[in-house]
């Protein structure tokens, strides 16, 4: 049988080989994107899970729009205006697919961020998009670009993770984030705002979505996935009605529904009187990480490193001198550490400037400081 041809111009995926070659006991990993295992609040999960036998109704056929309880909680918990609503998916990696495919033809132009999450770059490229890409610094997409993007290619959708981007950990200002509302609005192009890392914020000060700012012309994916634990695999969509009924018909299509106990595991989670007690927690833990890691590179690699710091997420973005940084990852890999290397994260990966992305959450702190040494031998050897 033929595989579709939309199938088979996916490359293999460079993140699921480093991957598995990290899973070794003896490479310190700063290549994936997991949360550290001790976070996942089990116990205060464990009421649900042990009330669940007898709640029969979560193991019947569901609504597609998700979990009513957990519904009318989300609902409130992010203010949504009336006229907007909540959909529950299978992680918020479903929302981005059924975005794609509820919305993208062959051919449609969707604007990304360079360097972009792997992720988004597969599914729109599954739906062959055309993407277009704008380029990205500390304060976000570069605004002068994204409108002429805008002006000349008509895009129907402008997709972003404005806090704590994956691969950058770049946060948008709030300037950033009117500006790139308003042009939203000027040109009639949905903004899609991926913010699977906004709850882990540990420095600074919380900013409102860039969809605050554009309601009418945003749909935003939250995750469960960095808070909780991404193997429950529960992510929400939300946006004004209109937006979401297309993407209801294509969830029909996909799975019928997310996962009923699971959501109500969730909801017995958020509603637990220690969940935010759990998020100060994983915060504190990811931050002092992050302190490790950052004082370590600013220690340890040579000047003509750059290195910006984050006030939250999971990722730290370093920048190289001239190198071939797919040579550099496997001799870092030979050195027992995994490191994603900047091609990967872009649409076309001779654009990429010299960079790899440093995980901080999954490692602890005494592996992270090995880990640093060993990158910086590498490097010097490399020169
Ligand atoms: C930017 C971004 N969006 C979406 C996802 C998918 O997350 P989920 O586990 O909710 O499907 C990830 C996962 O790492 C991510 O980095």
């Amino acid at each position: 049988m033929d595989i579709a041809q939309s199938v088979q111009q996916l490359k293999p995926s460079y993140i699921r080989e480093i991957l598995a070659a990290a899973s070794d006991k003896n490479v310190i990993s700063l290549a994936g994107g997991l949360p550290d295992e001790k976070t996942f609040p089990i116990d205060l999960m464990t009421p649900t899970l042990e009330a669940l036998p007898a709640m029969t109704q979560v193991f019947q056929y569901g609504s597609t729009s998700g979990y009513e309880p957990l519904i009318e909680h989300l609902t409130q918990a992010y203010r949504l205006p009336a006229t907007h609503q909540v959909i529950t998916c299978t992680g918020s990696q479903q929302g981005l697919d059924l975005i794609a495919r509820a919305y993208v033809n062959p051919n449609d132009t969707v604007v990304m961020e360079a360097p972009c999450y792997l992720g988004a770059m597969q599914v729109f490229g599954l739906m062959q998009a055309n993407i277009i890409t704008v380029s990205q610094d500390e304060f976000g997409p570069n605004i002068q670009q994204l409108e002429q993007h805008f002006k000349v290619s008509s895009p129907k959708m402008f997709y972003a993770v404005p806090d704590f981007h994956n691969p950058t950990g770049v946060c948008w200002p709030l300037e950033k984030r009117r500006q790139v509302a308003e042009l939203c609005i000027q040109y009639n192009v949905a903004f899609i705002e991926d913010a699977p890392y906004r709850e882990l914020r540990f420095a600074g000060e919380e900013l409102p979505l860039v969809s605050d700012f554009c309601p009418d012309h945003s749909i935003v994916l939250r995750s469960f996935s960095k808070v909780a634990s991404p193997g429950l695999r529960v992510g929400t969509i939300t946006g004004k009605q209109s937006y979401l009924a297309p993407l209801i018909k294509v969830k029909q299509g996909a799975d019928l529904h997310s996962c009923v106990p699971v959501q109500a595991i969730v909801l017995g989670l958020l509603e637990h009187p220690d969940f935010p007690k759990h998020l100060a927690q994983v915060r504190a833990l990811y931050q002092s990480r992050y302190n490790t890691l950052f004082q370590a590179l600013k220690t340890y690699l040579s000047d003509d490193c750059q290195i910006s710091p984050v006030e939250g997420g999971m990722f730290l973005w370093v920048t190289l001198p001239k190198c071939d940084t797919f040579k550099l990852a496997q001799e870092l890999l030979a050195n027992n550490v995994a490191v994603v290397p900047s091609p990967v994260f872009y649409p076309t990966q001779d654009e990429a400037p010299p960079a790899m992305r440093l995980n901080f959450t999954n490692a602890n702190s005494e592996d992270l400081l090995i880990a640093v040494q060993r990158i910086a031998d590498v490097l010097t050897n490399a020169r």
